[in-house]
């Protein structure tokens, strides 16, 4: 029930048509980090996946399934399955697919890193150590420059803002209002890292190997990268006029009801 350091996990697994690769990451996780509870948080696969995990939950007490009535996107999927765990009382919540691309037998890695003053650990492809095994070059491309219009957009210096294996603090996730959370695709993970950072939680990025998957399909979608681009935009946008009011307003003295001299920070 709980890791070395005594807290207890939770890996939210988000499922669309996993039906070849879902039991695999359950039994390999199993090995890797055998006191983490897994939920899976199924979008009623038309493949049969929600019954493959109802099936695994029954003889596995640390597994459980969240179903939901149809695919609704990865990143709505994610703030169903952190609330259930912040309900349950975890104090770790991981992220990460269910097609192999994010192996289970790094996640000691990230949970090791994620130390008392950290928030939130990202397992990174861009970092000196991570890579990408049997991605297509147009798939790399585009996190590539995903990632760096991530970072002029929002200026925030994370590699791999997109990534989607990682590892919050409970109390990290409590401090952010998930209800305000609207992205559903890919852009979530930006979405969560942005939040993180705004409220002050620090974030660590520790290298991985990511691993294209051998089986199933990807839900990447031009609608997705679509909905990223213009998301992206708007919070940079919006943080730069942010930025620019605070530089051009004059501050009110709450001691005098004066106005002092307009400040940067
Ligand atoms: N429940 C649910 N609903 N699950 C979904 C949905 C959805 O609408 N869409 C995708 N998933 C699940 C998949 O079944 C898989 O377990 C996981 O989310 C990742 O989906 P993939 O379709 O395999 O994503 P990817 O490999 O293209 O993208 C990965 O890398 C991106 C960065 O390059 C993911 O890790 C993304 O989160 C990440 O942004
Ligand atoms: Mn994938």
């Amino acid at each position: 029930m709980s890791t070395a350091h005594g807290a207890r996990v939770l890996v939210v697994i988000p499922t669309y048509d996993e039906r070849d690769t879902l039991p695999g990451t359950l039994a390999r996780l199993r090995v890797a980090v055998p006191a983490a509870h897994v939920l899976v948080v199924d979008d009623a696969s038309p493949d049969g996946t929600g019954e493959l995990a109802d099936a695994a939950a029954r003889t596995d007490d640390q597994v459980h399934v969240l179903h939901r009535a149809g695919k609704a996107g990865l990143g709505t999927a994610y703030v169903a399955g952190f609330r259930w765990a912040l309900d349950a009382g975890y104090d770790v919540v991981v992220e990460m697919d269910a097609d192999g691309s994010h192996q289970p037998e790094e996640l000691p890695r990230l949970l090791d890193a994620l130390d008392d003053g950290t928030a939130l650990v990202i397992g990174s492809r861009w970092v000196p150590g991570g890579r990408v095994e049997n991605w297509p070059g147009h798939r790399e491309l585009l996190s590539r420059a995903g990632n760096t219009y991530t970072r002029l957009a929002l200026g925030i210096d994370l590699r791999d803002a997109t990534a989607g294996f990682r590892a919050y603090r409970a109390t990290a996730l409590r401090a952010i209002d998930l209800g305000d959370v609207a992205s559903q695709g890919y852009c979530f993970q930006v979405d969560m890292a942005w939040r993180v950072t705004r409220t002050g939680g620090r974030v660590v990025e520790v290298p991985i190997t990511f691993v294209e998957r051998t089986a199933g399909r990807s839900k990447m979608s031009r609608a997705i990268v679509a909905e990223a681009l213009w998301k992206i935009t708007a919070w940079g946008a919006a943080h730069r006029a942010a930025q620019l009011a605070a530089v051009l307003r004059p501050r009110r003295n709450p001691s005098t009801g004066t106005h002092d001299e307009a400040r940067t920070s």
